[in-house]
């Protein structure tokens, strides 16, 4: 049980390495799905891509049975909120009004999901570890079928409306 889900989870982090560095110029040019200044997207790519190495590096902690190293990262990762970066006023307020609900939920979930991966690391349970990284990499799917379909175009197929309930 436990190794089929290790191997499932290797090759998501295989695919997921290829994927961003396959996209990773067309990133600046493209159209931004969530309307934001050329700024605040800026940083919110720069949040991204530090998420995006925080992620790969669980998965060696995962195998290697590191378990506090994957408190610290998950620690990290909860902490990271795009909302709390040194944004002036006006590009807070550009979050608050521009970020739809449904996208400030994802995100909280996200959040929420870090720390619970947290908690299983310090149980040293692989198998409860192996779930919550799994959910963990779930959650950065489904905000970017939602709302990063311009800059993910594998998802520009998945139907918004299985999203919005
Ligand atoms: C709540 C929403 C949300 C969650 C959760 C989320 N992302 Fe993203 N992510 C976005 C959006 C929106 C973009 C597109 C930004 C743009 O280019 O306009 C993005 C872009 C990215 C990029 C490209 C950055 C760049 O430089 O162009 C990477 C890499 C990335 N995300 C990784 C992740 C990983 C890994 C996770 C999960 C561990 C994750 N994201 C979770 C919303 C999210």
């Amino acid at each position: 049980m436990f190794k089929c889900k290790q191997i499932i989870l290797t090759v998501l982090g295989t695919m997921f390495l290829g994927s961003t560095t396959a996209h990773a110029q067309a990133s600046s040019a493209s159209p931004n799905d969530l309307q934001l200044s050329q700024e605040v997207r800026g940083i919110l790519q720069a949040e991204m891509r530090e998420i995006a190495v925080a992620v790969q590096a669980l998965v060696l902690s995962l195998a290697s049975g590191d378990w506090e190293s994957i408190e610290t990262i998950s620690e990290n990762i909860r902490a990271s909120y795009v909302m709390e970066k040194n944004l002036t006023d006006s590009q807070r307020h550009e979050l608050e009004d521009r970020l739809p609900e449904y996208f400030k939920r994802l995100d909280a979930e996200f959040h929420a999901r870090a720390e619970k991966l947290g908690l299983a690391a310090t149980r040293q349970d692989p198998e409860a570890v192996a779930f919550q990284y799994y959910r963990l990499v779930e959650s950065c799917a489904t905000c970017h079928s939602a709302f990063a379909k311009t800059r993910f175009p594998g998802f520009s197929s998945t139907s918004p409306e299985k999203h919005r309930h």
